[in-house]
């Protein structure tokens, strides 16, 4: 399969899953339990249609949009991720630069695979942060420090993970970071030997934000072994409270799910949330993001950037929960496929195939700009 004939999502999650080892693909590509969460975060977008508006005059379209302080020549960005590097030996270099020339949002995850120093580097755009609260409260200090003195523009709490989600594709493989070769995972690697190339000739894997705390010393962690043992459990309002204090600008919590919490977020003095499942890899049977989104709009949208991610395959996906009242949308494995399927090729290709069903959702919406599109533009079904 080749990137010219990537289309949509699906296209390139089949590439990706050519190129990458089981184990990889699978954690990509896996969610929590049943997976049924992660189905419904991009089927809960067909329950309401959209209304055209017709004879509008649309000849120029502007997508731009302003969130948690920064302008975004599109409404979507690259939600920050783990691991990149484990996908493609461009890892994070690849999305930070791709974000750059589309002139949108990326992050860096605390778990990613370049340090949040490199990536401002490479893209002069706006970059938040992924923030994993650690029981070692020393660590959060100083990671945060860090992340000022990096020039990160807006902090991103990450809080739908005090503890691992049961991704039971994880269990079956085996996948850890970094990898525990069982016997079934050589015979899976070794039947993908252009990763394992390309793996093995780049450099070697490292998680820059954490390394020195983080001790793997020759050893390996599941992802749901650092959620259990790194992360606090007892992580309260309060401390969140206190860390939007310190950290003193941008601050969105991601993963309110409860109106009542939105509110909470508003009242602490968050700038901004994220409405998020964390792609149905933590709860399953949780709700989906979108079908929270026009309640909690109602309730703080006028105090905070409400914004939203999960399941977002099409542009068409995008202009609902625009039109429902995000402020912008965030991407996870849709620019992950194509990272692993073509590196930095791969996610411009994404991010322009959205640009494109964007724009002529739009034209074909009658909306010129955002703020044309409302909830008059939709209709449950
Ligand atoms: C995950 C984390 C690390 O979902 O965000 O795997």
């Amino acid at each position: 399969m080749r990137l010219s004939n990537c289309h949509n999502f699906q296209d390139f999650r089949r590439m990706a899953r050519q190129r990458l080892p089981g184990p990889i693909f699978n954690y990509i590509d896996g969610a929590a339990d049943d997976e049924v969460t992660h189905r419904r975060n991009t089927e809960a977008f067909d329950t309401v249609d959209l209304v055209p508006s017709i004879l509008k005059g649309v000849k120029d379209i502007d997508m731009s949009v302003n969130v948690l302080g920064q302008k975004l020549s599109m409404p979507v960005y690259c939600s920050p991720t783990a691991l990149q590097r484990l996908f493609h030996h461009e890892g994070e270099r690849a999305v930070a630069a791709a974000a750059n020339k589309f002139d949108t949002m990326f992050g860096v995850s605390s778990l990613g695979t370049i340090s949040l120093e490199e990536a401002r580097q490479i893209s002069s755009g706006p970059q938040v942060y992924q923030f994993y609260f650690h029981k070692d409260r020393g660590l959060n200090r100083e990671m945060m420090a860090r992340a000022k003195e990096a020039g990160v523009n807006a902090m991103v709490l990450t809080v739908d993970s005090v503890t691992g989600g049961n991704r039971e594709r994880d269990k079956r493989t085996g996948f850890s970071i970094p990898f525990k070769l069982n016997l079934a995972g050589i015979a899976q690697f070794a039947m993908r030997p252009a990763w394992a190339l390309n793996y093995l000739t780049h450099e070697k894997f490292s998680l820059p934000q954490l390394d020195d705390h983080v001790d793997m010393g020759g050893g390996t962690m599941s992802i749901s072994k650092y959620f259990t043992e790194m992360l606090d459990p007892e992580l309260s309002w309060k401390d969140v409270e206190d860390m939007v204090a310190e950290w003193d600008g941008q601050f969105a919590l991601k993963g309110v799910m409860s109106t009542e919490d939105a509110s909470t977020a508003a009242e602490i003095g968050c700038t901004g949330i994220v409405l998020s499942n964390h792609g149905g890899r933590q709860l399953d049977g949780s709700r989906t993001a979108f079908e929270q989104l026009g309640e909690i709009v109602d309730a703080v949208g006028d105090k905070v950037d409400v914004m939203m991610d999960g399941g977002v395959q099409r542009g068409t996906h995008v202009l609902k929960a625009l039109a429902m009242g995000a402020k912008a949308v965030g991407l996870g494995r849709y620019y992950l496929f194509p990272l692993a399927a073509a590196g930095r090729p791969g996610v411009e290709r994404a991010l322009a195939n959205m640009r494109a069903e964007i724009e002529r959702g739009m034209r074909l919406m009658g909306a010129q700009k955002v703020s044309d599109l409302s909830r008059k533009s939709l209709q449950s079904r």
